[in-house]
């Protein structure tokens, strides 16, 4: 017997008539009859017949929403309205019961909140199954997109001994006992006895060794699991995230911006292409979420016309002096309208300045670049101006920041003071600072935020619904 998907099913053409066995959980089961199965193949279900007359009656009790079993069976044409084929049954074996009156997810609408305390089995449901074949297809298209431009990917560590984005948002890795932690000379906690003979983090960006190999092989991204221990509790902000980071040699900040708007083109034309059943399912649960909500408040693009209208645009690019002086001149920002008014240069904006400049004053995505030193990370390239760094930032409408990148200082230098400046010591960076001291060159690269890029592709607003078991603060259940 022919073990098949239903996606297989659906995608071929000579089905009928063919003999089939295929494994997945009851949705629903109707009339001692119609069984709804779901494989997670893909968005559809397939209708089996069963024909009761001649099926245990111990079989058919046990088919219940949520239950696991097997059919064999002839694909016939249907004759309902509602699918081309359905499986007649000629033998169903259960596989795993499900208790009805216990099984969480039942046949109708759950809230987020419901199903993210239920995050084993949300995934059942079409809305996560939709997200989660849209994540998986954005991955693929990521390394798909980097295969074809000549980049190779490297594996960065998760423990590092240095912070990367000198933010001090680390999560520290220890075997230390910490109830009687061994105390040096000063009275200080003496990581020298700790596991790496140092005191170790999980990282918060693989950039700093991207950058090393990039200075070697030319073009390289790395795309892994991110770590940030900053106490916000919002909907865009996860303790562990994920996160693509594409470094460049001979690159400046204007190839910097190219790369990204490609890129993002790419990968979301690559679901448009891949994924149309899954986005046309959540489109519709996003129409009619919309309809509850007040006239002003509901989107003007629905969601595959709002991916198309970034694929087939350019994004607008302007400089953070720019930026600036929109947001200081703006009706919000005069009429006081703003949590944080924008009245000195050199202000980092939040988000409510980077929603109305994508949202309300160019309707499309934009890059900032240019951006005050002061506000931005230590290796950014110094302008020479000396007072901003060829720093850029995308926004993407209803998300906010969805990329950070920037051209690097390459010069020793001017990395050097910088290093001395914010504090760090310049020690413990020997080997970044060697990389301009040994063959240095003008190279450049960015971060984006893969959760948020799902966000944006699914229409998802909570980022916590967008990643199988998501991390945040008070919370690592799972
Ligand atoms: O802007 P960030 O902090 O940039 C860097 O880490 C650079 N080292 C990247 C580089 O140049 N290679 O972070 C990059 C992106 C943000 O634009 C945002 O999309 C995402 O990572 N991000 C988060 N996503 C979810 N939860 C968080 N707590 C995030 N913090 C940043
Ligand atoms: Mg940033």
């Amino acid at each position: 017997m022919n073990e098949v998907s239903i996606s297989d099913i659906l995608n071929s053409n000579k089905i009928v008539d063919k003999k089939v066995s295929i494994s997945g959980w009851v949705r629903t089961f109707r009339a001692n009859r119609f069984i709804a199965l779901n494989d997670g193949s893909c968005l559809s279900n397939l209708q089996c017949v069963i024909d009761y007359e001649n099926t245990d009656d111990k079989v058919l009790k046990a088919i219940s929403t949520g239950a696991a079993i097997n059919v064999n069976g002839t694909l016939v044409s249907s004759q309902g309205s509602k699918q081309n084929v359905e499986l007649r049954v000629d033998k169903c074996k259960i596989l795993g019961e499900s208790d009805p009156e216990l099984y969480p997810i039942q046949p109708k609408k759950h809230s987020f909140e419901f199903l993210r305390e239920n995050a084993h089995l949300r995934s059942r449901t079409n809305t996560f199954s939709s997200i989660m074949r849209i994540r998986s297809n954005l991955s693929f298209a990521i390394h798909e997109f980097f295969k074809n431009n000549g980049f190779y990917y490297v594996h960065t560590p998760i423990i590092t001994a240095s912070d990367a984005e000198g933010a001090g948002e680390q999560f520290r890795v220890s075997t230390l006992d910490i109830k009687n932690p061994p105390i040096d000379e000063n009275g200080r906690v003496d990581y020298k006895k700790d596991f790496f003979g140092k005191e170790t983090n999980l990282t918060v960006s693989g950039q700093l060794e991207a950058e090393a190999y990039a200075m070697s092989m030319g073009k390289v991204y790395t795309f892994g699991p991110t770590f940030r221990a900053e106490n916000s509790n919002t909907s865009r902000h996860l303790s562990e995230f994920w996160m693509i980071e594409p470094e460049v040699a001979f690159m400046d900040i204007q190839g910097n911006m190219k790369l990204a708007e490609d890129f993002l083109k790419y990968i979301l034309s690559y679901i448009v292409d891949n994924n149309i059943d899954d986005l046309k399912f959540l489109e519709n649960r996003l129409i009619n979420e919309e309809k509850q909500k007040p006239q002003n408040e509901r989107s003007e693009l629905s969601l595959i016309k709002k991916l198309k209208f970034v694929i087939d645009n350019d994004f607008k690019i302007i400089t953070y002096s720019e930026a600036f002086e929109i947001l200081k001149n703006c009706k919000p920002n005069k009429k006081k309208k703003f949590r944080f008014l924008i009245n000195e240069w050199g202000a980092d904006f939040q988000s409510e300045h980077e929603r109305f400049l994508v949202e309300k004053e160019f309707k499309c995505p934009v890059i900032i670049y240019n951006y005050p030193a002061k506000i931005k990370s230590f290796y950014m390239r110094l302008n020479e101006d000396e007072k901003t760094v060829r720093a850029m930032d995308i926004l993407f409408p209803g998300i906010g920041e969805i990329v950070g990148g920037s051209q690097r200082e390459e010069r020793l230098d001017i990395l050097l003071k910088k290093i001395k400046e914010v504090g760090i010591d310049e020690k413990e960076l020997w080997w970044y600072t060697d990389l301009r001291k040994f063959g240095t060159a003008v190279h450049s690269g960015f971060g984006l935020g893969f959760e948020r890029l799902v966000m944006f592709a699914t229409g998802i607003s909570n980022i916590r619904d967008v990643i199988p078991f998501p991390r945040t603060p008070q919370n690592a259940e799972f």
